[in-house]
């Protein structure tokens, strides 16, 4: 059994670095697109077998050392009763938008084991068919990154809506994080009695905020999941565009941070300090590179990440562009060149 990530998120020293990637489960994977081919992205979702099958895909393709649920952070808005559309090369869609504090009312707080109990029952027949290989993680985002797509209703470039409702109105907005954040716990709860052995919290539109404006509309809906959490599960929050945040970040109840590559991973050390596993941070562009080039960004990836428990990583999703064999290149280097003679 391979358990190298969940004893790296606890801090323990380890024989070499765990790696995995963000959005490991994707279009990059001919595999993947042959499922597709059959089912459109919800309902694949909503499919514990076809689930199951595109989960262990980069596990048996490319030899990660964690799985992650296939799902999507924007399930739980749908079971909310806010209509979800994924339009192809577009994106997410929300078609009714929801950006005044009168439209939060449209809202439910749903029975979450009836509307969302697809990927509960996918934990269950991934830690199955998984049989110990290696951790499953399950996932959520937070609610200041699932506001940003409900308000905007969509993909956005100026995220107006939801700034300027964050300056015209933040309690109304704060109503909005907070009934996402109550059907977030128990969403993230039930994947956890489900299997799922870590939890990683996307914060995909973090940096959107300054770092005041962090603390105060999205900090505390945040602060809310993660202590709901504690005493559970290895907790992960990834923060995207998130290095002016540190300050804050290094303060959640968490045992990872997860950082995009903006910042040397040894700066971000200097910055948080040791009681965190940190996790990043290869620029997913860089993937588009050779094999080679690859094995040396991982080399000093490796090298800036010693001094402290590392989970190898990219910055931010893998790119749909990506050829496998760079894939591979990144999860072998990792697994080659992080293994420690103590
Ligand atoms: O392998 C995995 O990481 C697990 C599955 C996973 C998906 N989405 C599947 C997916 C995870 C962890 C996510 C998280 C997610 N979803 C985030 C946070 C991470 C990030 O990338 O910042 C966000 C913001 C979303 C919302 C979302 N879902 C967007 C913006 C899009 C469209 C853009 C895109 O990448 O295509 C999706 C669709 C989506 N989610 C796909 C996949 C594999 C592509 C759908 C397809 O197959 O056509």
């Amino acid at each position: 059994m391979n358990d190298l990530f969940l004893r790296t998120c606890r801090g323990e020293t380890v024989e070499r670095s765990p790696v995995w990637m963000m959005r490991q489960a994707g279009r990059y994977l001919p595999e993947y697109l042959k499922v597709r081919e059959k089912v459109d992205f919800l309902t694949l979702c909503r499919t514990p077998e076809l689930v199951a099958e595109v989960t262990l895909q980069p596990v048996d393709l490319v030899g990660v050392d964690a799985a992650i649920v296939f799902a999507d952070i924007l399930l739980p808005l749908e079971a909310m009763g806010a209509e979800l559309k994924f339009v192809k090369g577009d994106g997410p869609c929300f078609p009714q938008p929801v950006r005044r504090a009168e439209d939060i009312t449209r809202l439910i707080v749903p029975d979450v084991d009836e509307t969302l109990g697809y990927v509960f029952d996918a934990l269950r027949l991934v830690r199955r068919e998984l049989n110990g290989r290696v951790p499953l993680i399950g996932f959520g985002g937070t609610p200041w990154t699932l506001a940003a797509y409900l308000v905007e209703g969509g993909k956005s470039k100026s995220f107006a809506h939801l700034l300027g409702w964050s300056y015209r109105d933040p309690k109304g907005l704060r109503q909005l994080l907070d009934k996402i954040a109550d059907v977030s716990i128990t969403y993230l709860q039930r994947q956890i009695a489900a299997g799922a052995q870590a939890i990683q919290v996307f914060d995909t539109w973090a940096g959107l905020l300054d770092r005041q404006r962090f603390r105060e509309v999205a900090l505390p809906s945040l602060r809310r999941i993660l202590d709901s959490l504690q005493n559970t599960v290895p907790l992960i929050y990834y923060a995207n565009g998130g290095g002016h945040l540190l300050a804050e970040l290094k303060e959640l109840p968490v045992n990872v941070l997860s950082v995009d590559w903006r910042l040397p991973l040894d700066e971000v050390r200097q910055l948080v300090g040791n009681r965190l596993t940190l996790q990043g941070n290869l620029d997913p562009t860089a993937l588009l590179s050779t094999p080679a080039d690859i094995r040396q960004r991982v080399a000093r990836l490796i090298e800036q990440g010693r001094g402290g428990g590392h989970i190898i990583n990219l910055g931010h999703g893998i790119l749909p562009m990506t050829p496998v064999d760079n894939a591979r290149a990144f999860i072998d280097a990792a697994q080659e060149l992080s293994v420690t003679n103590s």
